[in-house]
């Protein structure tokens, strides 16, 4: 496995690669990869000759007040891990390579899907996802790229900015992967203490009853997030930021009937660590 650290020698590498009639798939990552990134690597190198993760704690999608010094990052044990999940190359860039001295172009999703959910706390974030994946397609050239439904608004905006832009690239949504006992991962649980850990379990949970309700015939969207809120509510260290519904992917406000393909998330914060999971679901629970 190659670890490529500028966007020039990434860029010469894909056009390489590309004129050899190879196809490349790009998993777009922050490091501290755990088994939900390594899902999405398998994945594409299973359908891709070459496949290319960039790990890159990206500034512009952080804010003011948020974890971009203290985002836990280890080069070698990411190295050891997307080897092992099957990448060919490790796009690792520094800072200032991706945003040099006189850098000025933003990619803007300004369609209202932006400004709700996370996008209401923090804004400017989808901002600074949209520009550095952007960059990302740009640079490594790929034929597809690999997301996870645990960032559901995410992929939603970045399917859109795919669709308004015209951009020549295949999003593939990977399913949530789960530890055992049922916390989405997330390279921020490291975060939590054993406590807050123990008690950020109460998200999986709420939302895996809410399944079971609906597969029960539950169509009430506001009882759902009621009873997801009251669940989430019996751990005592657990603060709610939000509990919604909107469609999927156009993230349009659904009714109070559950009636067709719907995100229900969530964001949840313990102390400091804030932890967002969700359900997509369909009234027959096709999902
Ligand atoms: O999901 C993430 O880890 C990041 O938002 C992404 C897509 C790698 C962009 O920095």
């Amino acid at each position: 496995m190659q670890i490529i650290k500028t966007p020039a020698e990434l860029n010469a590498y894909a056009a390489k690669v590309k004129s050899e009639g190879k196809t490349v798939g790009l998993v777009p990552t922050m490091g501290y990869l755990h088994e939900g990134h390594k899902s999405l690597i398998r994945k594409s190198s299973e359908q891709n000759d070459v496949t290319i993760v960039s790990v890159f704690v990206n500034p512009t999608q952080f804010g003011p007040s948020e974890d971009l010094e203290t985002y836990p990052r280890d080069l070698e044990r990411d190295k050891a891990a997307a080897e092992q999940a099957g990448a060919d190359v490790i796009f690792h860039p520094e800072p200032e390579d991706m945003y040099p001295k006189r850098y000025g172009t933003y990619v803007s999703v300004d369609s209202g899907i932006t400004k709700i959910l996370c996008g209401k706390t923090r804004p400017g974030h989808f901002r600074g996802v949209a520009t550095v994946v952007t960059k990302l397609f740009n640079i490594s050239m790929a034929d597809r790229a690999y997301f996870g439904q645990k960032d559901a608004q995410q992929l939603a905006v970045i399917m859109r900015m795919v669709s308004d832009l015209n951009m020549n690239i295949e999003i593939v949504p990977c399913p949530i992967v789960r530890e055992a006992d049922g916390l989405a991962m997330s390279s921020r649980n490291t975060y939590l203490s054993a406590e807050e850990r123990s008690q950020a379990l109460s998200l999986s949970a709420a939302l895996k009853q809410a399944e079971d309700a609906i597969k029960n015939g539950r169509t009430n969207l506001d009882k759902i997030k009621r009873g997801i809120r009251d669940k989430i509510s019996e751990a005592p260290l657990a603060d709610i930021e939000y509990v919604e519904s909107v469609t999927f992917p156009e993230l349009e406000p659904c009714g109070g009937q559950l009636d067709r393909k719907t995100l229900i998330a969530l964001a949840v914060r313990f102390g400091t660590t804030r932890l967002i999971d969700n359900i997509i679901v369909s009234p027959n629970q096709e999902g």
